[in-house]
């Protein structure tokens, strides 16, 4: 079963219509989202509509709750694009009824803060991190922090868990000792001013081994590379194995949206063109 995963595709249409299409150019099973569907973006109700089009489903992230509830822990730039998209999921709008409203609004409650794929407790999808699936940013740096790394780790009901929210792909992994405690954790991360890495395999090494793989985000990539990132994991083998993709989109016509929306700040549209 080859399962293609995003996440963070944040309201960019540009982004998600060009992964998509890559996408449909290799083998692949099903695709899943991680979550922050939307969020930033200029093109929020599209990306519902191609998400709900072309996933099995897709998580709760931060900012699908910010669109369903209200906006936690955010700065006020992406308060005010919060509000800004909460706008474009109501019924009407300047004084025209939109039809599919409702069908987004359902779309978004369907949205599970955790699910385990194919109900296999060995993976676990959420948004943010095994603790705290809404929440809980996994930075690079935290693998030199053996407290938190070992409570992400511990969330887990078994050897993998993938998440989104930082926008920085990569791999975390652990190593066990025989009680199951955390004894040493690495990082695997990517340079990309050098190619991609190959496919990456998950081994548990007989169970003494545990990951947890970030995508990397379709809409808004932080690592320095603008590419929208994604990856696709095959479990058809003896070994799981991650392989991570980059495409180049059009960013600059995101980025033009933005600029011309005055409810979404214009950073939000150069962070784009940098990757960060
Ligand atoms: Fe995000």
């Amino acid at each position: 079963m080859r399962t293609v995963i995003l996440s963070d595709i944040h309201a960019n249409l540009e982004a998600l219509e060009t992964v998509l299409e890559d996408v449909g150019s290799r083998a692949h099973d099903r695709i899943i989202c991680l979550g922050d569907v939307i969020g930033y973006g200029p093109d929020p109700c599209a990306c519902i509509d191609l998400v709900e089009k072309h996933c099995a489903f897709s998580l709760l992230g931060n900012h699908d709750f910010a669109c369903l509830y209200e906006p936690t822990n955010f700065n006020p730039i992406a308060v005010q694009g919060s509000y800004w998209t909460r706008a474009q999921f109501e019924p009407s709008s300047g004084g025209v009824r939109d039809e599919h409203a409702a069908r987004r609004q359902a779309f978004l409650h369907l949205m599970r803060t955790y699910a385990f794929l194919d109900d296999d407790r060995d993976y676990l999808l959420v948004h943010a991190s095994p603790r705290k699936p809404l929440s809980e940013y996994l930075f690079q740096d935290d693998v030199q922090k053996p407290g938190k790394i070992a409570a992400a780790f511990g969330a887990m009901r078994g050897s993998y868990a993938f998440v989104g929210h930082t926008h920085v792909p990569g791999v975390f992994s652990a190593e066990h000792d025989e009680r199951g405690r955390v004894s040493m954790a690495s990082l695997f991360e990517f340079d990309y001013g050098n190619e991609l890495p190959g496919p990456f395999e998950l081994d548990t090494v007989e169970g003494r081994m545990s990951f947890i793989v970030n995508p990397g985000s379709v809409g808004q990539p932080r690592d320095g590379d603008p590419r929208a990132s994604y990856a696709i994991l095959d479990t058809s083998g003896r070994v799981p194995v991650i392989e991570f993709h980059r495409v180049s989109y059009p960013a600059e016509v995101t980025r033009s949206k933005i600029l011309a929306n005055d409810q979404l700040a214009d950073r939000l549209g150069d962070r784009l063109i940098a990757g960060e």
